[in-house]
């Protein structure tokens, strides 16, 4: 590779741009993870979680990417040939439904067409013919980001009382914590899962489930085969901030600190900040002619955006013009989406000029590979921000 000037922007869905407090943080001496140092670090770091998850209940660490706690979250809660729904929201969804059928467990799949999130008549009609209370739980991505569609956790809930249905509720916020609004405990979920390489703005590495006190009853007579996932001893040990095995030190250092950069911010001022940056990346999107892949406003999602590519033109072409003439990624259409969109992630440790800085080049490699579109997407977002100067700017 050649040696480039100036930062690269990196402007997928995750990872994102760890920034520098969070860099200088990880930069220190790995300390020993038996001693009281350490066991300080982890009783905040897991107390700071808390507060993120919007949770009194327990919250597990674990060094894995989100693939680990999406597969905690199972293990933890079901039995050999459990049944649950899921939606085919995407990517994403599909991947965890695969992994449930890896363990065993039979799954549900509400077929969807990757522009749409869940459907919360279908969970209650789903809900309401299961007499039997078969199902044990519902999977849900809440933040879709294969295609920046963003599902309404609070109305699944609510269809899931509508049933009067007893089954469990699994969210996947995995690239929606500390971005988008979520509430672990006000909206009644069961585990939460979440990663760290999105808006918590730390490295890839480690993963978390919030657990409700269902969850943990659930538990209790959950067969599923578990060891390093089993919530049991890591509960035990965070008691006095030990863990079973050696914890990621440094990560944990990274997170004390995002923790702490949050919550200077404000949670409620970092999710005002990513509703504006979507808004405007979705009025340059729109001012070029291009399409968002979300079909319903209600659920665009503001951690990333997803555009589709005029008929005959490849997603893959731009993001290939734009990576060698701006030194800029962007996010790869998934699977069956693969060649007809790009992503544009607007998350994590992100600002006003980042976002134009991206939106600029993606204006720029349009015309450069030749995608019909109407000049001026760019100026579009800048009027926008600058009108909206008020709201979400830390
Ligand atoms: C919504 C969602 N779920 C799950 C995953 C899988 O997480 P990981 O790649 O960290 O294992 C991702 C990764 O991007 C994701 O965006």
């Amino acid at each position: 590779m050649p040696v480039r000037s100036g930062r690269h922007f990196l402007q997928i869905p995750g990872p994102t741009n760890v920034p520098d407090r969070v860099l200088r943080a990880i930069d220190r001496a790995t300390i020993d993870h038996r001693g009281p140092d350490f066991f300080a670090l982890a009783k905040e770091t897991i107390a700071g979680m808390k507060r993120v998850f919007r949770t009194t209940g327990p919250v597990a660490i674990f060094g894995a990417s989100g693939t680990g706690a999406w597969e905690a979250a199972l293990v933890n809660t079901l039995s050999p040939g459990d049944r649950v729904l899921a939606f085919e929201t995407g990517h994403f969804a599909t991947l965890w439904k695969q992994l449930a059928e890896r363990l065993g467990i039979a799954v549900e799949f509400v077929p969807g067409d990757w522009r749409r999130g869940v459907d919360p008549a279908a969970v209650e009609a789903r809900l309401g013919a299961d007499k039997s209370h078969a199902l044990k739980a519902v999977m849900v991505v809440h933040n879709e980001t294969s295609t920046g569609v963003t599902s309404g956790v609070p109305v699944v809930r609510a269809a899931i009382d509508r049933a009067k249905h007893p089954a469990l509720l699994l969210v996947d916020t995995i690239s929606s914590l500390a971005s988008i609004d979520y509430r672990h405990e006000a909206w009644g979920v069961d585990v939460t899962v979440a990663g760290s390489q999105k808006g918590l703005m730390l490295p890839p590495g480690l993963s978390f489930n919030a657990i409700s006190a269902k969850a943990l009853a659930a538990h209790k007579t959950a067969k599923l085969p578990r060891s390093y996932w089993d919530w049991d001893p890591l509960i035990a040990a965070n008691e006095t901030g030990a863990f079973p095995y050696t914890p990621a030190t440094n990560l944990l250092y990274g997170l004390h600190e995002a923790i702490a950069m949050l919550e200077e911010q404000g949670l409620d001022a970092v999710f005002a900040r990513h509703d504006r940056h979507a808004e405007a990346t979705r009025r340059a999107v729109k001012h070029w002619g291009l399409e968002v892949l979300a079909l319903d406003p209600r659920e665009y999602s503001s951690s990333l955006t997803a555009v589709l590519m005029p008929k005959g033109h490849d997603a893959d072409e731009l993001r290939r013009v734009i990576l060698e003439r701006f030194d800029m990624s962007l996010g790869a259409g998934l699977s069956k989406l693969k060649g007809t969109v790009f992503r544009i992630g607007h998350l994590g440790d992100f600002n006003d000029l980042m976002l134009m800085g991206t939106l600029a080049g993606v204006e720029m490699g349009l015309a450069i590979a030749g995608v019909p579109h109407q000049r001026g997407g760019a100026q579009a977002a800048m009027d926008y921000l600058a009108g909206n100067a008020k709201a979400g700017t830390t």
